[in-house]
């Protein structure tokens, strides 16, 4: 089939090429002329694992431009995968994804064989019956279900892993309500060996929500018990073992420690709430998940002054910065607010992280500029004898905190064994 991807960020580019890999041809729509360049010379503007093999693989089936027209008259169905970042509030915001509607429509006007709009990009329920539909019908001048194909398919991957969680997936999740849209995306996905249910277009919208909600409360609810097995001096990774093996819970997601940050969880659950809220509806569970969440990075501060009370002037050694190993991405990442702690209780901050100590300075200048960066871990190591780890890189694994203070955050088994004073967050 002929594709067309609007949005080329990690959603878009990931979703893009793993159809690609699957036969089909793909048109990447972009903004960013620097983006465009990249993929049309097969470099990834994004670092995800086996995302640049794949695109030198399959040069020539897919290109990128900026041009809405080109795409959408040369491609049978197109998705929508655009962010959908927060505001201020924490409501969504849906700029982008009403700018890519405009102009889907616009060229949707001129087409005449069969067209299928799919919205791929997290949005809450009924934003593509309310706010994409009309756009589209109003620039297009067509009727939806009728005239073109209308969907929402939410994505389900994790950075790091998303080309395996694509072809790969635990499901695959289609909302629409006409035959013809249903019969093309089936016959899209039919490569995929995974259980497809097929929804109306706001249940679709709110299985994404609800997993990302019930994920975020899972850990956080893990970091809770935690917590209190850490006052008990029992292990809470030991605990979850434990409890993970009843097969209604499963054993994943439960790796407790300084929580969770990314693009997703925090920005869906604040969504999620504003959306609650405005029903009229108080959401509690979701808000203690996040209240738990932010709350957390600070025990590992807390317990650093357990050793160490006085942080003025002291150089505290910070190892991680992305908000999770295999990935340079550092959005909500735990390590801003614990740096920012350290800051204001007067320390001097050195940190290393072997992919997000660009981005960290870029995006957090207000704490970013205000560190210095170690070009290897063990330059941290060797320049302070406090050590706070952040992130669970595999290369934190093979390094000896004999001598040193170490307090961690996310578990790092050779720290546990090597560290002269050694305490986790929740174990
Ligand atoms: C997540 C969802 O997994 C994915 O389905 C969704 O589409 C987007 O959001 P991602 O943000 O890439 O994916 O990362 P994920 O691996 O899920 O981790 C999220 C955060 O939770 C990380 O900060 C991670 O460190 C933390 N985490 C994860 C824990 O603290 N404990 C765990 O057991 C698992």
């Amino acid at each position: 089939m002929r594709i067309s991807v609007i949005g080329s960020g990690y959603v878009g580019l990931v979703t893009g090429m793993g159809f690609v890999k699957l036969g089909n041809e793909v048109i990447f729509v972009d903004v960013d002329e620097n983006k465009i360049q990249m993929i049309n010379n097969a470099q990834p503007p994004i670092y995800e694992e086996g995302l640049e093999e794949l695109m030198r693989e399959f040069k020539g089936k897919y290109h990128a431009t900026k041009n809405y027209r080109e795409a959408i008259l040369n491609s049978d169905v197109t998705f929508i995968a655009v962010g959908t970042p927060s505001r201020e509030d924490g409501s969504i915001d849906l700029k982008y994804v009403k700018a890519a509607s405009k102009s889907i429509g616009e060229a949707l006007r001129e087409k005449t064989g069969h067209h299928v709009i799919v919205v791929k990009s997290t949005v809450l329920p009924g934003t593509t019956e309310e706010v994409v539909k009309p756009i589209l019908e109003e620039t297009s001048g067509k009727k939806a279900f009728k005239d073109f194909g209308l969907a929402m398919n939410p994505e389900f991957l994790r950075e790091g892993v998303a080309l395996k969680d694509f072809l790969n997936p635990d499901r695959i999740v289609i909302g629409t309500q006409d035959e013809r849209t249903r019969k093309v995306l089936e016959e899209l996905y039919a490569p995929i060996n995974a259980p497809k249910l097929f929804t109306d277009i706001k249940t679709a919208e709110m299985i994404k929500y609800a997993s990302n909600a019930f994920l975020a409360t899972k850990i956080s609810f893990a970091n809770e018990i935690g917590n209190i097995c850490k006052k008990l001096g029992i292990d809470s990774w030991k605990v979850f073992e434990g409890v993970g093996l009843d097969h209604r819970i499963s054993p994943y997601f439960f790796r407790t420690g300084i929580g969770w940050g990314g693009s997703c969880f925090p920005k869906d659950t604040r969504a999620l709430i504003r959306k609650a809220e405005e029903l009229g509806e108080d959401p509690i569970i979701i808000k203690a998940a996040v209240e738990v969440n932010e709350r957390q990075p600070l025990k590992l501060i807390e317990l650093l002054k357990k050793h160490v009370p006085d942080l003025k002037g002291r150089k505290v050694g910070l190892l991680g910065l992305a908000f999770k190993p295999n990935t340079d991405d550092v959005r909500e990442t735990r390590a801003y607010i614990v740096v920012k702690k350290l800051l204001e209780e007067g320390a001097n901050v050195i940190a290393y992280d072997p992919q997000g100590m660009g981005n960290f300075k870029r995006f957090y200048p207000d704490v970013g500029e205000r560190i210095k960066y170690a070009s290897t871990p063990e330059e941290v190591l060797n320049s302070t004898d406090v050590i706070l780890i952040v992130t669970e890189w595999p290369q934190f694994e093979e390094l000896d905190y004999s001598g040193r203070i170490v307090i961690d955050g996310r578990r790092v088994r050779a720290a546990e064994r090597t560290a002269r004073v050694y305490e986790g967050v929740c174990w």
